[in-house]
């Protein structure tokens, strides 16, 4: 059994507090954010994510697991303290905006008592370690610490299926003692993930680096999409039979409008603006995050077009969320596609099943909000599939014949049966095939 002490209790924080507690640690996560503390206190979940709620509910009737404002008391016992706040992207230069977790650092290094690891779970540049290191040294001198890089690779949706399979996990660490503890700590992993050692410049760069590559890999197949349009291949037999190369992999090829989400943007570009610092130019992730740019108002214009002989006619979009399963819209394509339709149109109704509240703060009264596919769809000219809910795929196709204007159907998620929709004459169109 361990003391951890988790600063911040978001997406990264929460989940995995959780999990580390279910293994048998003491567990005590701390946040600025009374209201949200409180609500963890009385027993309220303050995120979704499958699976969360019944471990978080067990752990804390275990009294393994406790939530606090006090960093005090949380930081003096702890064996390990873990940094788990945000580090959004700085709204002029895009490179990660480290003034969160630095100031919990200057904080913390004030309560450190005997020999602790402070853990870094955020996703923080290359060289933040060092840079954590010094001010913890500069405010407390005396104390008796290691710095380790601990990248997180949690899905959102997936946080606690990930926590307990994750693929590997990586610890950067500058000394045995702190690698001893970080081991200690995984010790229930041994055997089923692999635990790989590394220093902490290497740890730092992995994350980056991973996200970058799977953005890559999302960006390059959305390009083989655009050549199967014009090729008359069809990319989803395309990616299939890439996919069975054990070298390239199934995962990471569905073809789609562009990724999103709060990770995959806010990586490259912090991966790219570290290129350029330290004069190593990353072309093809600089490629990435223009070209996934470009698509989104590529399939903004491309909807446009389709309505160009009734531009005062309603399209319905289906789907707002970043990807699906969340109600999460951070960076979500669908909104930026969106954006550029309303360029051009007044007329534009959403449905989402989970995400409309969060679009609502985004999108606010530029568009108008539908209860339910029938709402959005009604009268349409077209209607827009941008994220892939599977309640999307089992439209009742029947119905949205009758109740559309015209039936016209843009799949950018490659949902529904060719056959269906061509049998009932929609106007069809999707991603990666030329529909004749
Ligand atoms: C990602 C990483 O997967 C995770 O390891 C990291 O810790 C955080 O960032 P997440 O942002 O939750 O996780 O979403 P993910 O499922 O990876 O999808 C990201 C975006 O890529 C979404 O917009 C999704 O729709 C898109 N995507 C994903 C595709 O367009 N095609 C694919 O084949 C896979």
């Amino acid at each position: 059994m361990m003391k951890i002490a988790i600063i911040g209790t978001g997406y990264v924080g929460l989940p995995t507090g959780v999990g580390l507690a279910e293994l048998g640690n003491r567990v005590v996560c701390v946040d600025k954010l009374t209201d949200k503390i409180d609500k963890l206190n009385r027993g309220e979940l303050t995120l979704y994510e499958d699976g969360l709620e019944e471990l978080f509910q067990k752990n804390v009737a275990a009294g393994a697991l406790s939530f606090t404002t006090d960093m005090e008391s949380a930081v003096k016992d702890a064996d390990v303290v873990m940094l788990a706040v945000g580090t959004p992207p700085h709204p002029l230069t895009k490179e990660a905006d480290l003034k969160y977790i630095y100031a919990a650092a200057e904080e913390l290094a004030r309560y450190l008592q005997g020999y602790t690891v402070v853990a870094t779970k955020s996703t923080v540049p290359v060289g933040s370690g060092d840079e954590i290191e010094k001010i913890i040294r500069k405010v407390n001198p005396k104390a008796d610490f290691d710095v380790v890089s601990l990248p997180e690779f949690l899905r959102e949706g997936f946080a606690i299926y990930d926590f307990f399979n994750p693929d590997r996990i990586v610890i950067g660490a500058e000394s045995n003692k702190a690698r001893e503890v970080m081991l200690n700590l995984y010790q229930p992993f041994v055997g089923k993930s692999e635990i790989l050692c590394v220093k902490r410049r290497s740890s730092e760069t992995i994350k980056y680096a991973s996200n970058a590559f799977l953005a890559m890999k999302i960006h390059y197949i959305n390009e083989m999409a655009d050549f199967c349009e014009c090729a008359d291949a069809d990319i989803k037999e395309v990616a299939k039979g890439m996919g069975l190369d054990s070298r390239i992999g199934k995962k990471f090829l569905n073809s789609g409008p562009g990724y999103g989400g709060s990770c995959f943007p806010k990586d490259t570009n912090a991966m790219a603006q570290m290129g350029r610092k330290f004069g190593a130019h990353l072309t093809l992730i600089e490629t990435t995050i223009a070209q996934n740019d470009a698509r989104k108002s590529m399939i903004g214009r491309r909807v446009i077009e389709l309505v160009k002989e009734r531009p005062e006619g309603k399209i319905a979009v289906l789907g707002l969320a970043f990807k699906g399963g969340t109600d999460d819209c951070r960076e979500s394509p669908a909104i930026d596609i969106v954006k550029e339709m309303i360029k051009h149109s007044r007329n534009i109704m959403v449905y989402d099943p989970k995400a409309t509240e969060n679009a609502k703060t985004i999108l606010n009264n530029t568009v108008q909000y539908a209860e339910s596919v029938d709402e959005a769809c009604r009268d349409a000219e077209v209607a827009v599939i941008l994220t892939e809910w599977e309640d999307f795929k089992h439209l009742d196709l029947k119905r949205l014949k009758k109740i559309m204007r015209c039936a016209r159907i843009v799949d950018m998620r490659n949902m529904l049966s060719l056959d269906e929709v061509q049998q009932l004459g929609f106007d069809y169109q999707c991603v990666g095939k030329k529909i004749k």
